[in-house]
């Protein structure tokens, strides 16, 4: 039955192109340029993410990263993207799908971030109305989800701007910079106006 369908990229994910970015599954060739605009952009991520492990940068715990995301995909629990900006290929960000919830919720959350160069440039709502037809079309969900933290002003923008509708508050929802940290909820449907 259709409604329950199941998708699987077992092989190669298809790139994926918006205004001004391209996304695309990250290989192990983009280490150095991913761990170093991580690195440059350390303060400007860290207080809205997951503590980083401290040997998160570096090539080892890149290709364990790198065979976690090939697991997720090979079984439809998420697909992370890198973005590129299109005029020169720099590597500007990431954006993630995850938590893909099939039965009768056809549900996933997407969780993002930019490098602190690349920042209030737009690439990110280029690559989240870049990503919604892939999620909503490919993937046939139903429902995306994000959730962040109220006091990130960039990010309650981000999705207010990107058409998701705020539907609650969910307390000690996250552990993030080794807190847990209340969150606001937000989602976009497959029918919701753009
Ligand atoms: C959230 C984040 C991914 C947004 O990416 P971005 O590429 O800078 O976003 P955009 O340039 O597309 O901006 C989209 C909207 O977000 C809001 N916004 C972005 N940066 C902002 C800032 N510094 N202050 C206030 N609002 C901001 C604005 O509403 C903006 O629209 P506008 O420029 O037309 O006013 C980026 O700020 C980031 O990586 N932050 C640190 C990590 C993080 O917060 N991750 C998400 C955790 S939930």
């Amino acid at each position: 039955m259709a409604f329950f369908r199941t998708v699987s990229f077992a092989e190669v994910l298809p790139a994926i192109t918006g205004a001004g970015v391209m996304l695309r599954a990250p290989t192990s060739s983009d280490f150095a340029e991913w761990a170093s605009v991580r690195e440059a952009s350390r303060d400007f991520l860290t207080p809205w993410e997951p503590t980083w492990p401290a040997d998160d940068l570096t090539r080892g715990a890149f290709r364990r990263r790198l065979k976690r995301y090939a697991e997720d995909q090979r079984n439809d629990q998420a697909y992370a993207f890198l973005i590129f900006r299109s005029e020169d290929s720099a590597l500007v960000g990431g954006l993630t799908l995850a938590n893909i919830r099939r039965g009768v919720a056809q549900a996933g959350s997407i969780g993002y971030w930019v490098g602190a160069p690349f920042a209030r440039k737009g690439y990110m709502t280029a690559a989240v109305e870049a990503l919604v037809p892939f999620c909503f079309g490919t993937l046939r969900l139903h429902r995306l989800e994000a959730a962040c933290i109220p006091e990130n002003k960039a990010s309650v923008g981000l999705l207010e701007k990107t058409g998701f509708q705020r539907e609650g508050y969910a307390r000690k929802y996250l552990c993030i910079n080794g807190v847990w940290q209340d969150h606001l909820l937000y989602a976009r449907l497959q029918d919701d106006p753009g």
